[in-house]
């Protein structure tokens, strides 16, 4: 694997390989502290980020490899005079080993792959995908539940814009029965495209008209936020659903909550002590996730030798 642009494309081999070097990681950090060492890795954000700028820094550096980093690329990159996003990955290139990249066309990692000679990472794109989110949001799950075949999972809030729900969805189809409840702001509800692609992947897909529609013994609910910077529709009438204890108290105690984050006001902040409120721990799995990540598209691109064959799931 040599470059990550989208969730549709990686193999349950692939992401379980990457899943076994994160557990390595989260056993032993220092085993990888200069794994890296001599190389450097630019992250170019567009788009505004705390998690994903920042564990991405973080795990470059813990990996021993040097980050160069463009925090608002839309003002402070040449994109502000008018150069394109292929000239910036052009040049970019020169000066790192990979490029992680944040943009807010849906289309821009396929376009900064298609100039790149190093590998790229998809950080967020538009409104389209965020592969690297789902990938810490399957490890999570797994983590908590001890594997992700038979899951079922209720996805709430922005299913139109919501990237990070798509990739999540994208990955847990590579896993077997899979159920998905989703409930939609309105106007917002999944677009078709995911939910022929769930259905192609054997996934079952349910639409619930009302929250109390989600079996309260479902594995997870993965509440979003409403990607209001990308809706352009000034007609739309968007009623939230904020989750808090009391409208939470209808689930199992084995029902996690998960949130890509920032929550905004959309999980109120009474469940964080809740025992099922996993959304911080999900956030910092973004570290070994992401640590892993790196360090396998590095060992393929680079011919770096250190994941052997044998090692690998498939
Ligand atoms: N989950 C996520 O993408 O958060 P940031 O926007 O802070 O990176």
């Amino acid at each position: 694997m040599k470059n990550f642009i989208t969730a549709e494309k990686i193999t349950r081999g692939e992401l379980e390989d990457i899943y076994t070097i994160a557990d390595d990681i989260k056993r032993d950090k220092n085993k990888y502290r200069t794994a890296l060492s001599g190389y450097v890795i630019a992250t170019l954000f567009y788009e505004p980020s705390t998690r994903t700028r920042l564990s991405f820094e973080s795990s470059i550096q813990r990996l021993g490899a040097a980050v160069i980093s463009t925090e608002n690329a839309r003002e402070n990159a040449s994109a502000k005079k008018g150069e394109s996003l292929e000239d910036t990955i052009r040049i970019v290139q020169g000066y790192s080993d990979m490029i992680i990249l944040r943009h807010f066309d849906v289309h821009s990692a396929e376009r900064a792959l298609s100039v790149a000679k190093v590998p790229i990472i998809n950080a967020g794109s538009g409104g389209g995908e965020h592969p690297t989110q789902g990938l810490l949001d399957i490890y999570t799950i797994r983590e908590y539940r001890g594997k992700v075949d038979g899951t079922s999972i209720a996805v709430m809030g922005d299913l139109k814009y919501g990237r990070t729900a798509h990739s999540m969805l994208k990955l847990i189809s590579l896993y077997d029965g899979i159920t998905v409840y989703g409930f939609s702001v309105k106007g917002l509800e999944l677009p078709d495209y995911y939910k022929d692609f769930l259905a192609a992947k054997k996934v079952k897909y349910i639409e619930c008209k009302a929250f109390t529609d989600i079996p309260t013994d479902v594995n997870f609910i993965y509440q979003t936020r409403v990607q209001t910077e990308r809706i352009e529709d000034a007609d739309l009438k968007i009623e939230e659903m904020i989750l808090n204890k009391e409208n939470f108290a209808r689930f199992s105690d084995s029902t996690y909550l998960l949130h890509p984050l920032p929550r905004v006001d959309k999980i109120a902040s009474d469940l964080d002590d809740d025992k099922r409120s996993i959304y911080f721990n999900q956030a910092h799995n973004g570290i070994p996730t992401r640590m892993a990540l790196i360090y396998y598209i590095f060992n393929d691109f680079y011919n770096l030798g250190v994941i052997h064959a044998d090692k690998r799931t498939k």
